[in-house]
């Protein structure tokens, strides 16, 4: 008689188990495999509730499942899924306004991962470095801060100071110098005075190296620093952004439209969608923007996927 093997293991298990054999070894998740959310909560495969107070690392600041993005996403996923920049797109026009309009500048850039919009927003810097403040030629620097967490390509990992991220993965892009986080003093006045320096990129709380809120008044004086160095302050709000700390940006408040007191470029990405799919943005002025030019920066997946216009409309409905 054929003997039958029965799997002991739980459903825990066996989905770690899978994950674990078929799954490349990137990440040490907690062991708790979950299955459905819905708001604040999560539920496992076992069935326990969990509050979800990680939010996924902030891409899901509506909470799971919000019924109005859910609706309009099977509608247009029904209607149209996407379309490739060689076309207008009835809906992006709509995002770019209220992205725009709510944020507080006067242009933006669509990508999907927030990886691709710090990316971005290092490409943009570095060309206005060139063109808008005479940099010589491949000699742009951007200041970073030790501790950051901006993404994992190779270009972002370069500046990074977290071993785990650099181990293994050079040679490293150049370009990039590191000063301390929540310190207004020598360092941050000594690469200001370099004359090659087109951007300092900062995280209004740092996140990964363990939620790192800096001193009230760090950001807005960065602010006013970068301002009269003609040195483009970029705020990563990946983390941040999108009603997060309490407010659409953590770096400076609702109501402030004075360009002299916000950040000159904004990166947003996660809650963009409600964390229904990869989507980020690069915000800033024409006078910035301005440095793309047509052929230089489409991405065509970035720039036409049908959702996030929709969506955005709808949840700010
Ligand atoms: C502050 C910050 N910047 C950039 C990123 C990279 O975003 P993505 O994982 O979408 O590439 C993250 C991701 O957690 C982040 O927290």
């Amino acid at each position: 008689m054929q003997e039958t093997r029965v799997d002991q293991r739980t459903k825990t298990q066996r989905a770690i188990a899978l994950e674990e054999k078929y799954g490349a070894h990137n990440y040490h998740p907690l062991p708790v495999v979950l299955d459905s959310g819905k708001g604040v909560f999560v539920w496992d495969v076992e069935g326990k509730r969990y509050y979800d107070f990680l939010s996924a690392y902030s891409a899901i600041n509506q909470g799971h499942c919000h019924p109005r993005l859910v609706k309009v996403m099977q509608e247009q996923a029904a209607r149209m899924t996407l379309t490739s920049r060689a076309f207008y797109n009835s809906v992006l026009g709509e995002y770019a306004q209220v992205l725009c309009e709510t944020f507080g500048y006067e242009k933006m850039l669509p990508m999907n991962t927030g990886a691709e919009a710090v990316e971005t927003a290092l490409k943009m810097a570095r060309k206005w470095g060139y063109e808008k403040k005479g940099i010589p030629k491949d000699q742009a620097k951007i200041i970073v801060c030790e501790g950051n967490f901006h993404g994992r390509t190779i270009s972002i990992v370069s500046m990074s100071t977290d071993p785990d991220s650099q181990g293994g993965f050079g040679p490293f892009t150049p370009g990039f110098e590191v000063i301390p986080y929540d310190d207004l003093g020598a360092a941050l006045e000594k690469h200001f005075a370099d004359p090659n320096v087109c951007a300092f990129l900062v995280e209004p709380i740092q996140g990964e190296k363990g939620v790192f809120t800096p001193a009230e008044d760090y950001i807005p004086h960065a602010i006013a620093l970068c301002k009269a160095k003609k040195v483009l302050f970029i705020a990563d709000e990946i983390q941040t952004g999108i009603a997060r700390t309490g407010r659409m940006l953590c770096s400076v408040p609702d109501d402030e439209r004075d360009q002299a007191k916000r950040p000159d470029v904004v990166i947003l990405a996660k809650a963009l969608s409600g964390g229904m799919y990869p989507v980020s943005a690069v915000l800033a002025d024409h006078d910035i923007m301005d440095v793309f030019t047509r052929e230089r920066t489409a991405v065509p997946m970035a720039a036409t996927r049908w959702a996030r216009s929709w969506q955005w409309r709808r949840w700010r409905s």
